[in-house]
């Protein structure tokens, strides 16, 4: 098991038989009849920006190994060592910086986990861009090119490298980074565009691969203060009061209530969750 075990709970002399059910490793202790999770697989895309790296360190913090994979090569070299260093563990993190819009790329990148690690437990398919904030007639062609190739096109070449090698290696749980704008309707044409795209791969997925012990769900943020919100919030004024305003919980979510409810959606905690869109949203969808 790559990266140790962060087996809990175990009792004294009794001996765990190996499991895999809904996509991981578990330690079965027959005395206690107790099934607890060992170190997963979990590839994080988008990982070296906010929400991707609060995610990447609850996942270390559970005792799993993280591939950090980010367009910014430096970046992810070095959240990996920062993760490295949290978890006093020099296996259980490791950088592979990718453009996930280069389909060449993204194809390296699963077998270099192939190669390591023979499987993928989880998968957070994070990695996107803002897609100018604009409406359609003043969208930038160039803009709404970019926006779908790596908010679109990136979140497929992922999930079909993914579901393939999760299928050879016994199942596994996925989480897309969507948005409320994947849900909702929002001026931004771009963006908005490319996360219901995302929401509809979601529920296909979840359609088509859930019987072969493959979970697809995605996360729905509101206005996050991390990343790209954060510049929206930093900047305060008006325009940020007024998109603040439309979350009923009255303030921008965190990176951690976003990782969250990831780590929850990759857990066997919601082995018959498949196909949700999950709002972390503070209540903006509710209204
Ligand atoms: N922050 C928010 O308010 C918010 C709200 C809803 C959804 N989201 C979504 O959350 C995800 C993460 O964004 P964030 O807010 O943490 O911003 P961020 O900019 O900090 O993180 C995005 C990361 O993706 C990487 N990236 C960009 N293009 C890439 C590419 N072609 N290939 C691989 N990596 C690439 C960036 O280098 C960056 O590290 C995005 O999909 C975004 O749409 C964010």
């Amino acid at each position: 098991m790559a990266g140790g075990s962060n087996v809990s709970g175990q009792q004294a002399g009794a001996e765990p038989r190996a499991l895999r059910r809904h996509g991981a490793d578990l330690a079965l202790f027959p005395a206690s009849g107790r099934a607890v999770i060992m170190s997963r697989i979990v590839l994080i895309t988008g990982a070296a920006g906010g929400i991707g790296t609060a995610t990447a360190e609850q996942f270390v913090d559970a005792g799993d190994t993280v591939v950090v994979s980010d367009l910014d090569a430096i970046a992810a070299e070095r959240t990996a060592e920062a993760l490295r260093v949290r978890c006093q563990d020099d296996q259980r993190a490791w950088a592979q910086a990718t453009d996930v819009a280069d389909r060449a790329a993204v194809g390296t990148l699963f077998e270099a986990i192939r190669k390591r690690h023979g499987r993928l437990d989880c998968a957070f398919l994070n990695a996107g861009i803002g897609g100018g904030g604009t409406p359609l007639l003043e969208t930038d062609d160039a803009i709404w090119d970019a926006c779908l190739r790596v908010n679109l096109d990136g979140t497929y070449n992922c999930l079909k490298q993914a579901v393939r090698l999760m299928l050879a290696s016994g199942g596994g749980a996925i989480v897309n980074n969507c948005s409320i704008l994947g849900v909702n309707g929002g001026a931004s044409a771009a963006y908005t565009a490319t996360k219901h795209g995302i929401a509809g791969l979601t529920k296909s997925i979840a359609v088509a691969y859930s019987g072969q012990g493959i979970r697809c769900n995605a996360v729905c943020p509101g206005l996050i203060d991390a990343g790209l919100g954060a510049r929206t919030v930093q900047a305060g004024g008006a325009k940020a009061e007024a998109f603040i305003k439309l979350h009923p919980a009255g303030r921008p979510g965190t990176a951690v209530e976003v990782a969250n409810a990831v780590r929850w959606l990759c857990s066997p905690e919601s082995s018959f969750v498949t196909g949700e869109l999950m709002m972390v949203d503070g209540g903006y969808s509710a209204r």
